[in-house]
């Protein structure tokens, strides 16, 4: 290996990013969503990219900017990410750090909802596409390494090794999220990668160092 491939190893992959939440319309002006800030996934992007990755980063409308040099992917929907996920293969890997919403509203109105007296509205639910299972288990085009992410305040591992197994990816990043870790909506995490040689503790560290060692990770695995 010359100088130039031990800097970028990851030079001609493709790897597909899922990052921020989704929003699920309950009419044209109103949304059910949650508080995912797009931060790690906008970081494992960057880090992808500075190992010489070609990065399909697919975005809900997320707080933090998302990194130059990457080709971004604006979407709103669960539906409309599993579609561009779908759109961007093939690729060599793929990083689902998305807050997808489990749930949509079955009963939307296409037109402003209205105070008429009538009372309150009701909402039905539908089940979301899960993207993460759906990709780990494509027979054509799988991507040879599929990660998920886990956040859990509880019984982590076991937790997060059962996830691993139900939706068919390779490696799974567990989030401790619990009040004692100390790290929810912060600049840190404390994760652990689960993969089938089981669970790997990394120490505490900022969501850029937590991608770099991913990054890292993702460009030895391929
Ligand atoms: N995920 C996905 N599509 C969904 C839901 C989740 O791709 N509809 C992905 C997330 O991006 C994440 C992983 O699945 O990488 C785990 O998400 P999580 O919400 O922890 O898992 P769920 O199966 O939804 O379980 P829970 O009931 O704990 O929310
Ligand atoms: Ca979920």
């Amino acid at each position: 290996l010359g100088p130039d491939v031990a800097a970028k190893p990851m030079q001609g992959r493709h790897v597909i990013v899922t990052s921020g939440p989704t929003r699920e319309p309950i009419d044209p002006v109103r949304y059910i969503s949650n508080h995912s800030s797009g931060a790690q996934g906008a970081a494992i992007a960057a880090a992808l990219r500075d190992l010489g990755a070609r990065v399909s980063f697919i975005t809900g409308p997320a707080q933090v900017s998302p990194p130059e040099g990457v080709e971004v992917i604006a979407v709103q929907t669960a539906e409309e990410m599993r579609a561009a996920v779908e759109a961007a293969l093939p690729a060599d890997a793929a990083v689902m750090a998305a807050a997808v919403a489990d749930w949509k509203v079955a009963n939307a109105a296409d037109r402003k909802m209205k105070k008429n007296g009538s009372g309150m509205p009701v909402l039905e639910f539908a089940e979301n596409p899960d993207i993460l299972a759906w990709v780990s288990g494509l027979a054509q085009d799988r991507p040879a390494l599929v990660i998920g992410f886990a956040a859990e305040t509880h019984d982590v591992v076991a937790n997060a090794t059962a996830k691993r197994a139900r939706k068919g990816c390779d490696w799974i990043v567990a989030n401790d999220v619990s009040p004692e870790s100390g790290t929810f909506g912060g600049a840190e995490n404390t994760v652990t990668l689960i993969s089938a040689d089981g669970a790997e503790d990394w120490p505490r560290m900022g969501k850029d160092a937590v991608a770099r060692r991913l990054a890292a990770r993702i460009a030895e695995a391929l």
